[in-house]
């Protein structure tokens, strides 16, 4: 009898603990991470924000080269219709993982 009672938070506490493991990782693959960081504006066009899958949108800043791309998400940048923030404002990206998600954005303009 003891025993169930002491498990029963005992697990509880296991499985929160399990939760907000995986909430503070948060990122996963390229996909996602574009769904939790970028889609609330680049899902809408949000101040100009080139649009997931506009082609017309993105064929001129391809043009710039891919790396221009990468240094403008990591870095920020101000263009003719809006502030694309330095991550997307999110900070615990690593350079790589905005790598990775550009190129998602890029590969998923058609
Ligand atoms: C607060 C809104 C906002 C968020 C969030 C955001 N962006 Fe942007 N982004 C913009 C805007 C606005 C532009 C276009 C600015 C312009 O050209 O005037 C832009 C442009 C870009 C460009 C094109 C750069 C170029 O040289 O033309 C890339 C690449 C990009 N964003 C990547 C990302 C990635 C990756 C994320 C998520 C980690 C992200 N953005 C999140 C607003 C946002």
């Amino acid at each position: 009898m003891k025993f169930k009672t002491l498990t029963a938070p005992a697990l509880i506490f296991v499985i929160a603990a399990n939760l907000s493991l995986f909430s503070s990782a948060g990122h996963g693959d390229a996909k996602s991470d574009f769904e939790t960081s970028c889609t609330a504006c680049h899902g809408f066009g949000v101040a100009g924000a080139p649009k997931l899958g506009d082609q017309a949108s993105w064929e001129p800043r391809i043009a710039q080269g891919i790396e221009t791309l990468y240094k403008h998400a990591i870095d920020g940048f101000t263009g003719k219709t809006g502030v694309m923030p330095p991550k997307g404002g999110f900070s615990d990206l690593s350079d790589d993982q905005i790598r990775a998600i550009v190129d998602y954005m890029v590969t998923e303009r058609q």
